[in-house]
């Protein structure tokens, strides 16, 4: 089956997550566009939907679903976006789209992250992808020394600006043996908008495009039991 194939069945699934009456955090990329034709097919069942890109907004227009401003919203119950890559731990390297900083600001909000990935996307060590960082334009020769240090080769990405005005570095060869110490580490970089990796707080649930139907992946919540 083809990828786009698997990734429209993934998305489609994402609706059974979406309640009556709410407002729906939408991500960016080609799997959540058809996440947004889905979301078009109940869009009177919904209050409408927060975006984290100007390209799902237009797209959300276009269907007539209300697109609010984050700052409005209080609850989000839900945020569906995409991946470029994603392990069992249902942690993420996200921005292949340049719409990472937004990403992580409506999945902050989140109640529930559902990633939805045609299986292309599964990994069993996240690294294979270049790790996408937003950075102040101003600040990219340094923070690419940083990242050598880290032992990482940055690649600035040509001709794109992000939806906020800056740039993309896109990092090969990382050691992603310990995503949540690396995304802490090139967090704490002057000059880092955002980070690409989605560790500390990854997808709660994976819904996988595969050719035998959707797998679907739930975060395992292992309970402390005390006498
Ligand atoms: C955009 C993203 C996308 O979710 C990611 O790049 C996956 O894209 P696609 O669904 O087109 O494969 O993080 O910034």
């Amino acid at each position: 089956m083809a990828r786009d194939q698997l990734k429209k069945t993934a998305s489609w699934a994402a609706l059974k997550y979406v309640r009556s009456g709410t407002i729906v955090g939408v991500g960016t990329g080609s799997t959540t566009a058809h996440f947004i034709d889905a979301l078009a097919s109940i869009k009177h069942q919904i209050a409408g939907a927060v975006s984290s890109s100007e390209s799902s907004s237009v797209r959300l227009k276009s269907y007539g679903i209300p697109v609010f401003d984050l700052n409005d919203v209080h609850l989000l119950p839900l945020y569906v976006d995409g991946a470029d890559e994603i392990n069992d731990q249902l942690q993420m390297i996200k921005g292949g789209g340049a719409a990472l900083t937004r990403e992580k600001i409506i999945a902050a909000v989140a109640d529930c992250f559902v990633c939805v990935a045609d299986t292309s996307k599964r990994v069993e060590k996240l690294g294979r992808a270049p790790l996408p960082i937003e950075v102040i334009p101003m600040a990219r020769s340094y923070i690419s020394r940083q990242l050598i240090r880290l032992g990482g080769w940055p690649k600035h990405r040509q001709n794109v600006i992000t939806d906020n005005g800056n740039v993309i570095l896109d990092v090969y060869h990382l050691d992603m043996s310990d995503p949540i110490q690396l995304e802490k580490a090139i967090k704490a970089l002057t000059g880092v908008v955002t980070v690409g990796l989605f560790a500390e707080r990854g997808a709660d649930v994976a819904l996988i495009g595969t050719t035998h139907g959707v797998s679907i992946l739930q975060k395992i919540f292992l309970q402390n039991t005390q006498d």
